[in-house]
């Protein structure tokens, strides 16, 4: 067991949830025996810049957010950005010739040109405005698979996907008579790349990977997992969801063919993301939705389509939500992608030592390079029941199959409780949870 005392815990039967006492507050009477904390870089001492962080849960006790990985939190600039945007710009774009609209079609367009410098992309109609990862994983799986996919063909993913690099793959593989070969995960929770070299052959078209686990933490080697794609002639969609708001990334460094990532993960607003795709790829993909702005010309019976980007990016695009994430990037690149990634990762180091010192507590995988994420089970209690304790005392984790059931299946595990971090995280957050695992375990002794 460690040494932490955990004062301003009840328990149940004094009354948890009427009387829990902020943990948070009196972290520094209750250091870690061991370690201490991982120091915080002044840069990152952004806090204030959000102003829910301030939030205090129920109106008892300060909001400990350990659930970054589902969602971040919004720094005001993107909150400011976006309210500005529907208080002095909001116009439809590149349909108008009013003033109005083109302004907005600029600081739109203007958000292409920002992500494509972000994600290091050579042109900016590679850069497609989705709604996010999910619909960016989508539009390729439809799209490619009409192109490129033959009855026969492969699409190889992972073991450890998020449903949404899963789902796509099988609907496509339906329609095309496609099979889906999965790359298995060993037990440390790495990908298992001899098997991932095994299974690229002449039939693969395409492997679906993600860049870092959204359970585990993982981060896989995805520059040598693209070049051994490529080797074999198979092209590879990198889901960055986790990825691009936790490291620096650059495309064309990695030699992807396709990139997906959301901006609500990435301290942006909801409903909009990015697809980084091939220009050459993209040129020989069909279109993925109908509608206005993918067009060139309509007949009533056939319509020839607008060159790239505007070719995938059908009807009214969110264009306060871009306009948002451009703030959000400017606001990640203020700080530094790898300062943020040396922050999380001091973090989540600390979160693995603090929390593998617990009677009872396993933290989940082992792999040799974590980022922001850190899973974990507890002896006799359900993740969910960890999540609605932790909950009476303002600390946010998740519990669930976090839509990677294969993975919860490859574990042996139903669920798992997890703590996700942010630039904004802090080690007495680490701490908190740690207070309120000693309370869970009061409800649910050993
Ligand atoms: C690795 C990974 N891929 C894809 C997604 C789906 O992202 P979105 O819901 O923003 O489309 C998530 C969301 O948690 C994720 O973690």
């Amino acid at each position: 067991m460690g040494t932490v005392r955990t004062q301003g815990i009840g328990n149940r039967e004094s009354g948890i949830g009427n009387s829990a006492q902020p943990v948070a507050s009196s972290l520094d009477s209750h250091l870690p025996a061991y370690g201490g904390r991982p120091p915080i870089p002044d840069s990152l001492s952004c806090r204030q810049q959000f102003p829910i962080l301030a939030t205090k849960v129920r109106g008892e006790v300060p909001l400990v957010y350990l659930d970054n990985a589902a969602t971040t939190q919004k720094p005001q600039v993107v909150i400011d950005a976006t309210s500005r945007y529907y208080a002095r710009e909001n116009a439809n774009i590149h349909r108008g010739v009013h003033w109005l609209s083109e302004r907005a079609t600029e600081a739109y367009d203007g958000v292409r040109e920002q992500a494509r410098k972000f994600l290091g992309a050579e042109h900016a109609h590679e850069v497609i405005f989705t709604h996010g990862t999910t619909e960016g994983i989508n539009l390729v799986a439809s799209s490619f698979g009409e192109a490129f996919v033959k009855p026969g063909d492969e699409i190889v993913v992972t073991e450890m996907e998020h449903h949404s690099n899963l789902v796509p793959w099988q609907l496509m593989a339906s329609r095309r008579r496609a099979k889906i070969r999965a790359v298995p995960v060993t037990d440390r929770g790495e990908l298992d790349l001899d098997a991932l070299g095994a299974l690229l052959g002449p039939k693969t078209r395409l492997l679906a990977v993600t860049q870092l686990s959204n359970v585990l933490g993982t981060v896989n080697p995805i520059a040598d997992i693209i070049a051994l794609a490529h080797d074999r002639g198979v092209a590879v969609l990198v889901d960055g969801a986790q990825s691009a708001p936790r490291m620096p990334v650059d495309v064309r460094e990695l030699g992807c063919d396709f990139f997906v990532c959301s901006s609500h993960k990435m301290y942006g607003p909801m409903g909009v993301g990015v697809l980084y795709g091939r220009g050459s790829l993209l040129d020989q993909m069909p279109p993925y939705e109908g509608g206005g702005d993918m067009i060139d010309t309509v007949g009533l019976e056939c319509s020839s389509y607008a060159p790239l980007p505007a070719k995938f990016e059908a009807g009214t695009p969110n264009v306060a939500g871009a306009i948002g994430f451009g703030a959000a990037l400017g606001w990640i690149e203020d700080i530094g992608r790898a300062t943020i990634a040396a922050h999380e990762k001091a973090l989540v180091e600390y979160a693995v030592q603090r929390l593998s010192a617990l009677e009872g507590v396993s933290v989940v995988g082992a792999p040799a390079e974590r980022a922001g994420v850190v899973s974990f089970v507890m002896d006799g209690v359900h993740p969910h029941d960890i999540g609605t304790i932790l909950d009476e005392y303002g600390i946010a984790i998740r519990g669930g199959h976090h839509c990677a059931q294969p993975l919860m299946a490859r574990l042996g595990v139903v669920a798992t409780a997890r703590a996700s971090f942010g630039a904004y995280s802090t080690s007495e957050e680490v701490d908190a949870l740690v207070d309120g695992l000693h309370a869970v375990r009061r409800v649910f002794p050993l």
